[in-house]
């Protein structure tokens, strides 16, 4: 018998790096208007996402990582930088760049299939052509049979995978995911990974997602991007950190016990939840509460 040579990150790093870059961003910079002038939200975001990554994109609340996904999607401007797709810089959405988004997006006035649909049909296709394809979607999620179902007859963990399917339709060759499973249970939110996980594995896809939670983060991701806030040196979010991750895929869930998954962990807790510095205890009149017959220890 044959036994597995033993994985090797670096080379699997090395094979990643040699392919092409399919989503770039080039000193990416944002600001957003406020009432006392612009503020900056991103700035000087360098990425190269390249064919079928799968990268995982974390950082503190306001450290723009929904700024970045709506920016790398077209669907907000950035105002310094370039976005480059294959190498042509683009603004403004198209069909090779699908987005997925926390709160349940799916049109409220179309059925399940209704939704899915949209995109086939937007292309030119035929109601009959569109409707196979969205039902392959469909099916690739494992809904073909609530085709019917209005999204409100839809559970949380439902209306997303209509909604990943959705995005799929348009077979954008990016997807872009804000926090898609922020909103549901611990044992939906695992499933939905797996399910992402076969997507990954049997359609031609790049995916870039949001999340806060860093289990999610390491378990998903071949690269994980990490924001940081704006602080005194820098006034938006800016990119503190790139880690590949050192673990084959597929993973299972039990890689959470593995060394390597928790050196990651680590790192980004202390990336994103520094340590405070001690501050020195106060001295209180201890001998008052003893006294009283409060003493806890
Ligand atoms: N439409 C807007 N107008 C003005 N400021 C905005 C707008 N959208 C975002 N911002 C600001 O830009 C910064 C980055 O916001 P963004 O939503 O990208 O952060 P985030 O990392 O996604 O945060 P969270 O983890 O809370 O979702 C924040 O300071 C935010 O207040
Ligand atoms: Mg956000």
């Amino acid at each position: 018998m044959r036994s597995e040579p033993p994985f090797d990150p670096i080379a699997r790093a090395a094979r990643i790096a040699a392919r092409p870059v399919v989503l770039e961003a080039r000193g990416l910079g944002k600001t957003y208007p406020g009432a006392k002038g612009r503020v900056p939200a991103l700035s000087g975001i360098d990425l190269a996402i390249r064919r079928r990554e799968f990268v995982t994109v974390v950082g503190p609340s306001g450290s723009g990582k929904s700024t970045l996904a709506r920016i790398l999607a077209g669907l907000d401007e950035h105002d310094s930088g370039e976005v480059l797709v294959d190498g042509h810089p683009v603004r403004g959405p198209g069909r090779d760049r699908g987005m997925v988004f926390q709160a349940y997006s799916l049109f409220p006035w179309l059925t399940v299939m209704g939704n899915v649909m949209t995109g086939p049909r937007f292309a030119g296709n035929g109601r009959d052509a569109a409707r196979s394809i969205a039902l392959q979607y469909l099916e690739l999620v494992g809904l073909e049979h609530l085709a019917d179902r209005w999204p409100h007859q839809l559970s949380g963990g439902q209306r997303q995978r209509v909604a990943i399917a959705r995005a799929l339709a348009n077979e954008p060759r990016v997807l872009l995911m804000d926090e898609p499973f922020g909103a549901l249970d611990p044992h939906t939110r695992a499933t939905l990974q797996g399910n992402l996980i076969d997507l990954w594995f049997n359609i031609p896809i790049t995916i870039i997602f949001i999340t806060h939670d860093l289990d999610e983060a390491v378990l998903l991701a071949d690269r994980i991007v990490v924001l940081g806030g704006p602080d005194a040196d820098h006034a938006g979010g800016w990119l503190r950190e790139t880690i590949t991750v050192p673990l084959p895929v597929p993973r299972t869930p039990d890689v959470v016990l593995s060394p390597e998954f928790r050196a990651v962990r680590e790192r980004l807790d202390s990336l994103i939840h520094p340590a405070e510095p001690p501050r020195p205890r106060e001295r209180i009149p201890v001998y008052r509460l003893a006294a009283a017959g409060d003493d806890v220890r």
